[in-house]
């Protein structure tokens, strides 16, 4: 594995308190900069240093990747679907400024950047179906137009300026040590749970709302995967579709029955949060992230729940 020092932005969130001790077993604590805009929960990143960071704060940016010799930017500052469509002139700002900070930063400091994409760059116009790398990206969600505008700006900056970016469209993530920070796939962590607490959950996502989903360790692995991969196989670079699973509530309900079989799935569904999720791909096909990276999930959704009802403390 070669030598970094990375900076990751919104690193206290559900992704990047994780990714901050997985980068530290593969790089070392001293080669890692945690930053974010709140310090909410600091203690879970342990040893590794943590300075305040507001992505919007371009010159603060360019303070600490000089500061701190950074060679590698993972930008995981974000506000997400459901909260997005809350307060979409702030998620434009954040989401969209927050990048485009971090892109000039790097390229005036040749730094790698990684940034996740999400399925929410897809909309209803797009195939539902084993949704292709290339295809129609309309969505109708904030979150959604930053998400494809992020991916068009990371390839105009590698295609114009030379400048080394990758990215991954993450599906839903599911994890159990933070809990995830305003989306729509949500309902697939927090069922786990309320499956512990109470063995029954009301899902505000309705029956037969297939959307693909990922478990954390799966989503940790991509980002060291592909920002190590040999740059010139990449031929897509940004928003490499990737996959582990795709399933609706009730398929995480007979999954969760085989551990608790008195756990019971009702359904409070919220219009705003299931119009989303209507508007997202059933299933993506992620042969090129397979073909180009080597692209391979470990877990499925009962290897997921099996370690997700192990390891949740309630
Ligand atoms: P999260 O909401 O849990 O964490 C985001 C973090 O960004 C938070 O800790 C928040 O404090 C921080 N933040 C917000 N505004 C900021 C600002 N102005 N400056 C600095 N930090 C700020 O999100 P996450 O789930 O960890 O997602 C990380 C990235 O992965 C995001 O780009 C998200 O779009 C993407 N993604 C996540 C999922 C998922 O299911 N979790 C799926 C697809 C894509
Ligand atoms: N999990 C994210 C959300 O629901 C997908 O990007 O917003």
């Amino acid at each position: 594995m070669g030598k970094r020092r990375i900076l990751i932005t919104g690193s206290l969130g559900q992704i990047g308190t994780e990714l901050a001790l997985y980068f530290k077993k593969i790089y070392g604590a001293s080669n890692i900069l945690a930053t974010d805009i709140s310090d909410k929960n600091v203690d879970a990143l342990e040893d590794i240093k943590y300075e305040p960071l507001d992505v919007t704060d371009g010159k603060r940016i360019h303070e600490l990747v000089t500061n701190y010799k950074i060679d590698t930017i993972v930008n995981l500052a974000a506000i997400l679907s459901a909260t997005g469509e809350k307060i979409p002139q702030k998620t434009w700002e954040i989401n969209m400024g927050g990048l485009v900070n971090v892109l000039d930063v790097a390229l005036q400091e040749k730094c790698t950047v990684f940034t996740p994409s999400s399925i929410a760059a897809f909309g209803e116009s797009t195939p539902k179906d084993n949704t292709p790398q290339v295809t129609i990206q309309r969505p109708n969600t904030m979150y959604g137009v930053t998400k494809v505008a992020g991916e068009n700006l990371c390839d105009y900056y590698n295609l114009r300026f030379g400048l080394d970016t990758r990215g991954v469209r993450y599906p839903g993530i599911i994890s159990y040590k933070t809990l995830p920070g305003g989306g729509t796939t949500d309902y697939a962590v927090h069922i786990y749970f309320e499956a512990l607490r109470n063995k029954k959950y009301k899902s505000f996502i309705a029956e037969g709302t297939k959307m693909d989903m990922m478990y954390m360790p799966d989503a940790l692995k991509a980002v060291v995967d592909l920002i190590e991969a040999d740059p010139s196989k990449l031929k897509n670079r940004n928003a490499f579709n990737i996959t582990a699973m795709s399933f609706a509530p009730e398929d995480l309900e007979v999954a969760i029955k085989k551990h608790i079989p008195e756990f019971v799935l009702e359904y409070e569904v919220d219009p705003e949060r299931q119009a989303i999720a209507d508007s997202w791909p059933n299933s993506l096909d992620d042969s090129a992230a397979r073909e180009e990276w080597g692209w391979s999930p470990d877990y499925d959704i009962d290897a997921m729940t099996e370690d997700m009802l192990k390891n949740i403390k309630i």
